[in-house]
């Protein structure tokens, strides 16, 4: 069975997850249950970044040990990806005793093999970002150079430990020219193929008297920078260095937001290369959401419409799978996604309640009053086979590409034309004809389990009702075995939204 290991960022939890946040995380579920679906292999990982000075300084704003503090962030986000069905193989945290081993072993391999040195740093720090500044990068102002941050800029003047990442901007660069499907988007791989080419500098990977982190094993003053500490959750969740588990390691796909790409694309490469270990198989970065007058929703900034928490906490199933799939369906990678409750409504109203709801709701009528709940194959499937086909080979023709809107689109297009079928065939019609009405409907219901399989990574639970309204088990049917459909019961999938979501 071939393997692949799909991971999200691990997400700092100096506050609670927000719509951003959810919209990585539901794309990254998106794929692992596609792949699943595909009889892939599948490790999906997502987690939190524990170590940061900004969850430590939370935590004491909050008078809450950071530990405990940690733990209680750690269940609601593990509380709010439950809710949104994100079906994690693992949710890693910075804190946990394997990672911080993990750490610790390739901290000492690092500085033993000659990677990492200790040298007299003078520079710009940003807390908030927790990135090292250049002098070059920096105004007069002293400002945090992100235009998202612009926080004042902490002066940094120490002995710290350094990653010799100059060594690896030659070897990197001919990687990514080797391969240059790694890094989608094309235009992200553009991006870091200039920054490579300005010249990589060592980077700082130590912090001096800070009281939060992990340790240099051999140099207790000082804590180890929390994004090299951060990338290394990829490998210590799936058990490096002695239980590591290199199937999923050569498939690795990164997902990620746009703001972290120089991060995933050069640093953490050169720590693969110094560690011997083969580079990301994927990295998919991700456009920002924002609000409709662009700005990027964020933790400090706001903007969250949703308030994602109360969202997934106090509402039904079906408007929490109406939000993955508006998230899924508004994944475009490269470009931001303006996040409206006008567009949320068209899209419920229009996509998954007209087309989608409507149409299963129609069909499951039709048997329920006419066939007495029950349709059974008497013939050959007809017209639907080709449809389906096509829909299959459309939908996973984009998915391979990551056009997630488009496959989407193949699967509305199925919709379409089911809806349509009926309207041309009258099945009303045919109600004296019960051999006739049983044989159209068949294909009918066939069309919406298949519909429903088609849904099952965008909108599980959804997927889920469908098939049990059918009395079907698993989506694992097979059409040569599907002799007999009973309709069991019928409930609104997607009913009309209520006044909330009038933006
Ligand atoms: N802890 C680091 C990541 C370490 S990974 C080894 C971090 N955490 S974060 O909490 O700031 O989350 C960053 C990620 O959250 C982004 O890369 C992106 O995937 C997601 N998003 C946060 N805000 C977002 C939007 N407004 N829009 C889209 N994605 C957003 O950086």
């Amino acid at each position: 069975m071939s393997k692949i290991y799909i991971t999200t960022p691990i997400y700092y939890p100096n506050a609670d997850p927000h719509v951003g946040t959810a919209y990585t995380t539901c794309i990254a579920d998106f794929l692992s249950r596609y792949y699943q679906q595909r009889n892939f292999d599948v490790f999906f990982m997502t987690g939190n970044d524990e170590n940061s000075i900004k969850v430590h300084e939370t935590a004491q704003k909050l008078k809450k040990d950071t530990q405990k503090y940690t733990d209680e962030m750690a269940d609601i986000f593990k509380q709010i990806w439950q809710k949104l069905e994100i079906q994690y193989t693992k949710f890693i945290r910075t804190t946990d005793k394997e990672h911080i081993n993990t750490v610790e072993y390739v901290f000492n391999k690092l500085y033993q093999e000659g990677h990492i040195y200790k040298s007299y740093y003078e520079g710009w720090y940003c807390r908030n970002c927790e990135t090292f500044w250049t002098k070059s990068k920096i105004g007069d102002n002293k400002l945090c150079p992100n235009i998202e941050c612009q926080r004042p800029l902490e002066l940094i003047k120490e002995d710290n430990y350094f990653l010799r990442l100059s060594n690896f901007q030659e070897k990197l660069l001919k990687f990514y020219e080797e391969n240059p499907e790694v890094i989608f988007p094309p235009t992200r791989y553009n991006e870091v193929i200039s920054f490579i080419k300005m010249g990589l500098q060592d980077i700082s990977v130590s912090r001096k008297s800070v009281e939060w982190g992990i340790k240099i094993p051999f140099d207790k003053d000082y804590v180890i920078y929390v994004w090299l500490d951060a990338l290394l959750n990829y490998i210590s969740g799936i058990g490096y260095p002695n239980k590591f588990m290199h199937d999923y390691w050569k498939n690795v796909h990164h997902i990620m937001g746009k703001d972290i790409i120089r991060f995933h694309a050069i640093i953490w490469p050169s720590i693969l290369m110094a560690l011997n270990l083969d580079l990301p198989r994927k990295l998919i970065v991700h456009g920002w959401l924002t609000t409709p007058d662009n700005q990027k929703i964020s933790k400090s900034k706001g903007g969250d419409i949703f308030n994602l928490k109360d969202f997934v906490m106090n509402s039904p199933p079906h408007l929490i799978m109406a939000l993955r799939y508006y998230l899924i369906r508004e994944g475009s990678f490269g470009e931001d996604v303006p996040v409206s409750l006008e567009r949320f409504r068209h899209i419920y109203t229009s996509e998954l309640a007209n087309n989608i709801g409507n149409l299963i709701s129609r069909v499951l009528a039709l048997v329920q009053k006419n066939l007495e709940n029950t349709v059974q194959k008497k013939s050959d499937f007809k017209f639907i086979h080709n449809v389906i086909d096509k829909t299959t080979k459309d939908f996973d023709n984009h998915i391979q590409k990551f056009e997630l809107s488009k496959g989407i689109e193949s699967i509305l297009e199925l919709a379409n034309f089911l809806n349509k079928s009926i309207e041309e065939n009258r099945p009303w019609e045919l109600a004296k004809n019960k051999e006739q009405l049983n044989n159209l409907m068949f294909e009918m219901v066939y069309g919406v389990l298949f519909l429903a399989k088609l849904l099952y990574p965008i909108i599980p639970y959804t997927s889920r009702k469908i098939i049990d309204q059918l009395g079907i088990e698993s989506l694992d049917f097979n059409p040569i075995d599907l002799e007999r459909v009973e309709v069991r019961y019928r409930e609104p999938l997607f009913p009309a939204l209520g006044s909330k979501f009038t933006g």
